[in-house]
């Protein structure tokens, strides 16, 4: 059977007091809404549809073309968010599977799962329910005496008797469509104001249908997050999930709780994570690496046996056995070749250090291009920018930089050649040569 895909997202999420629309805050680095995109794309045979209404520009931006749109003007409630939809969707597929964009926990294996059991019966409804006592606002799960699911009550409309009930709306759910189509237009207005798709199940059971309950085993997958307490909760259960994960495929942690792992992280085995230490965006780390403790590594890659201490590592590359820290700062376009040594208080912007270079100590390296085998002394510093441009240093393999050098840029400094201890070099120093003083000038065998 044919299924598509339809999440709601046109509701403001008033409750998240937020400017930014609620489905685009992030859970692990990733927007709320790029979760249920996720995972209902392989279930649903054509691209799947998306509600939108506030904020409905930069949700597009977001999403670009991994989803169909449709526009709900007005936040009239559920039922008439999916009926926007109508249009589009009406004898495009056998089933809808309508999901909410606010639940980033809701798994792959569950909504197959909810999938199949409605293409194995006749009813027009599946839907997806959990047990909890802790009921966060959810509608309640009316049964009859026989087991039947009767009705969805919302909490605002519930008596007391049926407040206790702790079977709740995950508020996912698998529809055949021509009975959707047929139906949605007679869900009457609630005493909110609002048309509720939760009426749906009240309406069949009126027509003599049965209604299919899936009772989630985790009732966690339903968390919806309508707050930022809920985020919280939320982002705790999802890094609990993708530490799991990274430990059965062989990474070890000290104390997972204080890793924290972008969903968009691959990380490679044996690597240790010691504690505090957060992994982000687009990062590729290799095997057998140290991380941390209390590193940050965002957007780089890093390669196989690195030891990053205490450092913060933004849009680097490092290749294998570099070793930085404790307090290394590596930002947009570092590239640190093969054994790099790059000790406390270093750092490296829009630079090619190569093979073996050492950083021991308090250094800024901007713009500049190192060769293999270069010795950088404590305190030596790329002096970039002359106030209104960057200018670039070039140091030839080979060279030793005396601390306390300042490299007075465009400045190049040839192979093999040395500066002494606290020079300030402001024109360009041949291989083979030494230089000393301020500014520094070629050291001669008898100097005067
Ligand atoms: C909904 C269910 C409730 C369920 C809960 C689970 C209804 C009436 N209630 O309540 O039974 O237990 O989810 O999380 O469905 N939306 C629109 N257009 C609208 C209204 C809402 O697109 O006019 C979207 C929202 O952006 C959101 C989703 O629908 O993604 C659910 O709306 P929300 O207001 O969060 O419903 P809940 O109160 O959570
Ligand atoms: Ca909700």
């Amino acid at each position: 059977m044919q299924t598509t895909a339809l999440i709601l997202a046109a509701g403001q999420g008033t409750r998240m007091r937020s400017s930014l629309v609620k489905v685009l805050h992030t859970l692990a680095g990733k927007p709320l809404i790029q979760y249920s995109l996720d995972v209902t794309t392989s279930l649903s045979s054509n691209k799947p549809v998306l509600v939108v209404g506030h904020g409905s520009d930069a949700v597009r931006e977001v999403v670009g073309d991994a989803a169909r749109f449709v526009y709900q003007e007005e936040q009239l409630g559920t039922a008439n968010a999916v009926l926007t939809a109508e249009d589009l969707l009406a004898g495009e597929s056998d089933l809808v599977l309508v999901t909410n964009a606010d639940m980033p926990l809701l798994t792959r294996q569950t909504l197959t799962r909810l999938v199949q059991m409605q293409e194995s019966n006749s009813g027009p409804i599946t839907m997806l329910t959990l047990h909890s006592t802790n009921p966060r606002g959810f509608g309640r799960i009316i049964r009859g005496g026989n087991g039947d699911i009767l009705a969805i009550v919302e909490e605002a409309q519930a008596t007391p008797q049926q407040l206790l009930i702790n079977e709740l709306n995950a508020a996912v759910y698998c529809f055949r469509s021509d009975w959707l189509w047929e139906n949605l237009h007679k869900i009457n207005i609630s005493p909110k104001g609002e048309y509720y798709l939760t009426d749906s199940v009240a309406l069949a059971v009126q027509q003599g249908q049965t209604v299919q309950g899936l009772v989630l085993d985790d009732p966690s997958e339903a968390i919806g997050i309508n707050t930022r307490t809920h985020l919280a909760e939320a982002e705790h259960i999802l890094q609990g999930r993708i530490n799991s994960g990274w430990m059965l495929a062989g990474v070890t942690m000290r104390d997972p709780s204080t890793v924290y792992v972008d969903a968009s992280v691959t990380i490679g085995q044996d690597t240790v994570i010691l504690p505090n230490t957060h992994l982000q965006g687009i990062t590729i780390i290799g095997e057998g690496c140290i991380l941390g403790p209390n590193s940050v590594i965002t957007n780089s890659n890093i390669g196989d046996h690195c030891k990053i201490v205490s450092s913060m590592v933004e849009k680097a590359i490092l290749e294998d056995h570099v070793e930085i820290g404790p307090f290394g700062h590596l930002r947009k376009g570092a590239y640190l070749s093969q054994g790099v040594h790059m000790g406390n208080f270093g750092e490296v912007k829009n630079s090619r250090l190569g093979a073996r270079v050492k950083v021991g100590h308090f250094s800024y390296i901007g713009d500049a291009q190192i060769g293999d085998d270069v010795n950088i002394g404590a305190g030596t510093i790329t002096c970039n920018f002359d106030g209104s441009k960057k200018h670039p240093t070039e140091i030839g393999a080979g060279a030793f930089i005396g601390s306390d050098t300042m490299l007075v840029a465009p400045v190049k400094i040839g192979e093999r050649a040395r500066t002494g201890a606290g020079s300030v070099v402001t024109h360009d120093v041949p291989p083979d040569c030494v230089v000393v003083g301020v500014p520094a000038r070629p050291l001669e065998k008898n100097n005067k």
